[in-house]
This record gives structure tokens, C-alpha cells and sequence, in this order.
């Protein structure tokens, strides 16, 4: 299963990826081209906590007043303060700038997951999504959405967040060497489009021969969590 799953999700990417602002697009990618890891890890810092949908006009501002890390890195702190105003949970735009002073400050990004992690305020996940998204390292990226594709197609019966050890190993049986950058992207499209957390659209699941949740009908029951 391990390439096919992997093989179905890329082909499905490449005709519905959504179009996101710190994405290229299929020619670019075609064409062998990254996206910016700054804009890369922007968005994902963003975009933790907060919806894409209201992510998109900070990520334009902000992108627009500091274009790249070096600019974001010379900002006055209280700018980038006022600029945050409205995301919330004030630490992340603080950490953010720590984050873009220490890269700039070494020359630009590291390229791989433990480069990354020693940055400030980059833990697993982001370290994983920037590795993946950016340079298109093999990353196992495991966020709430890959979570619940994951426990569907191997039908996880054990509850969240017991089950994260198995979901990330289970998750790392299906990352494929080969664009594993648009995979990561690809499993959180399909987790926010059609793997949702209820109804999920399994009619026009691009993986639904790989799925075990679906073949067993608990597909919408899963992930299973724990009672609190
Ligand atoms: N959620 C978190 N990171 C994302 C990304 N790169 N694309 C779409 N949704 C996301």
C-alpha cells in the first residue's frame, strides 16, 4: 500500500491543491521550483491555531511590509505587535520574531528537521511542515487533520491522544521519498476538503481503495477520543 496510497493522493493533488498564497503553483512545481521557506514558515506559524481562511489577510500585510526574513528579522518589535493584533496568543508573534532575528542572523533557513528545531518557537510539528514543505525532506508531518486521515485509513480503534505514538508511526509507513513536500500539503487538503471531521465526502476520496475506516463503515466515527 505503502507507494500507491501516496501515488492516488499525489495524482489527486495535482488536479485540486488548493491555491494558497505561500504555495506555487503545478507549473512552478512541475518545473522542479520550492516555495520561500520564509513564506513557508510564516504560514505555518499562522496558521497554528488559526483558520486559513483568517490567515490569509495577515500573511498579504505581513508579507507585504517584510518581505523576506531579513526585513522581518529589522522590524521594530511593537510593529510586528500591532501587525499580530487580532491572531492572538501573543508568545507565537514573539517567538516569531526571535525566530527570523536567529535566522537571519545565520544566513537563512536550515534545511532539514533538526536544523530547524533549535530555532525558537519551532517545535515538531513546524520543524516537520518547513523540512517537508520547503525543501522537501521525507518528514513525517502529523498535524489535527493528518491525525484523523491517518486513524481512518488504518481504522485506529485506540482514542486521541493515546494513540498519537501509533498514528505517527503509521503515518511514517505512507510518506513517500518522492515529493514529499506536496504529500504533506496534500494530506492537509484532503484532510480539510474531504476528510473532515464529519461527513467526509468518501464518494470522491481520491484513497478510498486504501481505506480500512471506509471498508469497515467507521470511517466518520474515527478518530476516536478519549472521554474526558
Ligand atoms: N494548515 C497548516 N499548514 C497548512 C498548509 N501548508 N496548507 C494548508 N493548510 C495548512
Amino acid at each position: 500500500m505503502r507507494d500507491s496510497f501516496a501515488i492516488d493522493l499525489l495524482g489527486w493533488y495535482d488536479r485540486h491543491a488548493r491555491a494558497l498564497p505561500w504555495r506555487i503553483g503545478p507549473a512552478d512545481r512541475a518545473a522542479g521550483m520550492r516555495p520561500d521557506p520564509y513564506r513557508v514558515w510564516l504560514s505555518e506559524v499562522m496558521l497554528q491555531q488559526t483558520t486559513v481562511a483568517a490567515v490569509r489577510a495577515y500573511f498579504a500585510r505581513f508579507t507585504s511590509l517584510w518581505p523576506d526574513v531579513q526585513a522581518l528579522a529589522a522590524a521594530p518589535d511593537a510593529a510586528v505587535m500591532a501587525e499580530w493584533a487580532g491572531l492572538g496568543y501573543y508568545a507565537r508573534a514573539r517567538n516569531l520574531l526571535a525566530c527570523a532575528r536567529a535566522v537571519a542572523a545565520q544566513g537563512g533557513f536550515p534545511d532539514a528537521e533538526t536544523g530547524l528545531r533549535r530555532l525558537p518557537g519551532i517545535g515538531p510539528y513546524t520543524a516537520a511542515a518547513v523540512a517537508a514543505i520547503a525543501f522537501d525532506r521525507p518528514a513525517v508531518v502529523v498535524d489535527g487533520n493528518v491525525e484523523r486521515v491517518i486513524s481512518r485509513v488504518f481504522a485506529v480503534h485506540e482514542p486521541l491522544p493515546r494513540s498519537r505514538p501509533q498514528i505517527a508511526a503509521l503515518a511514517a509507513t505512507v510518506t513517500p521519498q518522492d515529493r514529499p513536500g506536496d504529500y504533506a500539503q496534500a494530506m492537509m487538503d484532503l484532510g480539510a476538503t474531504l476528510c473532515t471531521p464529519r461527513n467526509p465526502a468518501c464518494g470522491i476520496c481520491p484513497v478510498i481503495a486504501h481505506c480500512e475506516g471506509r471498508r469497515a463503515g467507521i470511517a466518520a466515527d474515527l478518530p476516536r477520543k478519549q472521554a474526558k
